[in-house]
């Protein structure tokens, strides 16, 4: 693969990886999580063994493909607008084909092509590598569709094709799907079965990366914690495996411990973690390892222990907070951040209530909040009726919302006066004199270039802040350069 390098509008570079030979033009969206992302990089790589490079102008594209989100209401009618964009570009250029990749394709299935004429193949997020196949029905004139989820896939022999790179940060996927069946959630529908990847394959691509000078990784699954190797198989089924296998699995500690150890001059986070397999063994390993970085997002969703019950979250409130002490004693000087959802089903003035004084117990540094969106085919959608009216959802988000903002102000203050340890990824928004990048608590520095450049490891002297960025002055090369 040869690397082009673009400027783009913040003149940061993009590594692009093209073939040379490649004839045919990709262009290719993701919405929705860091998942999908990470599954796009995969499908770009499958496509370029097709003759394809990727291309960031949709009208001369040969091949669309939007990969979708189906976790919110909102999400999915995004995409339906960008479907309705790709068909006004399809009758200036007729040859060109439109796919529909990820949750939505799953969940909407041959849907999609009864009722969107525009679309010419639908493929979940388990059939990525029947891609080829598909075009080609697409080329004989039939609808191309493949939604089966698998058992085995996690796409773990398929070097991903780094699209819009820095060049510095990655995302490597660690486990598929998920078990939790949150009731409000279409994720496990969407994504079937838990499984995790064999650890091999996830040291060879982070040693791909390094070789290639990414400087982060950020380990990646709907739920990290759970990540278990015992040879192959779905999570569910650890139970039916052999003594050996069994002696021989690898979970999540284990794993992060030995990137950590391997990669020395690289840094690792991880997301997402959920509060009920997030044990103690991976803070010891975060405690210990300079290079791990102090922050993990622990979705929440509600402080009321009657919500999370019927939200199938398997931890109280009590529990919850337990664990945030834990976190906080082992880890000292750590950041979190949570997921909120407001207005699920039966929530009242009270359990609302018990959600802002969990924030305020907990102290988030970030925080991602919605307001509850019905999914057809979840349980909750069939067990409990969407009975909080949208004005006392969106009042309740608001106050979350808010009181977040102050928390995380705060929060951010503490640095004002230190010292940290930040990796140059880009340009700061704001001006091509700065560079910014994270310190490990994931909070967003800005200081002015001098002689660094993006992929340094420097320590910068923090001297103000507003609630979500730091701004200060590069005092030197960090222990990580
Ligand atoms: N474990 C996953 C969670 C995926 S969904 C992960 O890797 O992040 C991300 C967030 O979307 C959830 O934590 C939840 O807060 C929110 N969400 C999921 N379903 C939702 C729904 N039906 N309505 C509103 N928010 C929802
Ligand atoms: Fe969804 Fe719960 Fe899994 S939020 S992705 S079912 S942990």
């Amino acid at each position: 693969m040869e690397k082009v390098i673009e400027e783009n509008k913040q003149g940061t570079s993009l590594v692009l990886e093209q073939k040379a030979d490649n004839k045919k033009k990709l262009f290719i969206e993701s919405y929705g999580c860091q998942m999908n992302f990470s599954d796009s990089e995969i499908v770009a790589s499958i496509l370029a063994d097709q003759g394809y490079n990727t291309t960031q102008n949709l009208e001369e594209a040969d091949l669309v493909l939007v990969n979708t989100c189906s976790i919110r209401d909102k999400a999915e009618q995004t995409v339906r607008k960008r479907l309705e964009k790709y068909n006004a570009v399809k009758k200036i250029n007729p040859g060109m084909k439109v796919g529909v990749l990820g949750c939505m394709a799953e969940r909407l299935k041959s849907k999609f092509l009864e009722e969107e004429k525009i679309v010419d193949m639908v493929v979940g997020p388990d059939a990525y590598k029947d891609i080829p196949n598909l075009l080609a029905e697409v080329e004989e004139g039939r609808d191309a569709i493949n939604v089966i989820l698998s058992k085995e896939e996690t796409y773990g022999d398929i070097a991903p094709v780094r699209l819009n790179s820095n060049g510095v940060t990655a995302f490597v996927s660690i486990t598929r799907g998920c078990d939790n069946m949150c009731t409000f959630c279409v994720v496990p529908f969407t994504r079937g079965r838990e499984r995790s990847r064999e650890p091999k394959s996830i040291i060879e691509e982070i040693q791909d990366l390094s070789a290639k000078g990414f400087k982060e990784v950020t380990l990646l699954g709907q739920n990290v914690d759970s990540y278990l190797w015992y040879g192959g198989g779905l999570k569910k089924d650890y139970e039916k495996a052999t003594e050996m296998q069994k002696a021989t699995a690898v979970d999540f500690a284990q794993l992060l411990d030995t990137c950590a150890s391997q990669f020395p001059k690289m840094r690792f986070r991880f997301s997402t973690s959920n509060p009920q397999d997030m044990h103690d063994e991976v803070l010891h390993v975060m405690a210990k390892h300079h290079n791990v970085c102090n922050y993990i997002h622990l979705p929440v969703q509600s402080g009321s222990t009657r919500i999370l019950k019927e939200m199938n979250r398997q931890h109280t409130r009590e529990e919850y907070m337990e664990l945030v002490d834990r976190i906080y004693k082992i880890v000292p000087g750590i950041s979190l951040s949570q997921d909120m959802i407001t207005g699920f089903p039966t929530e009242t003035e009270e359990d609302h209530q018990d959600t802002l004084s969990l924030m305020k117990y907990v102290r988030y540094d970030f925080g991602y909040m919605f307001a509850y969106s019905e999914r057809p085919g979840t349980l909750a959608a069939r067990k409990l009726e969407d009975d909080v009216p949208e004005e006392i959802k969106k009042r309740r988000l608001q106050e979350i919302v808010d009181l977040q903002q102050s928390i995380a102000l705060e929060r951010t203050k503490r640095f004002v006066g230190q010292t940290v340890e930040v990796l140059i990824e880009k340009s700061s928004k704001k001006s091509d004199e700065h560079w910014s990048g994270r310190n490990s608590q994931n909070t967003t520095v800005v200081f002015p270039r001098g002689a660094y450049k993006v992929g340094d490891f420097v320590n910068v002297k923090i001297t103000d802040c507003t609630s979500a960025t730091l701004i200060g002055e590069a005092i030197g090369y960090s222990e990580m350069q």
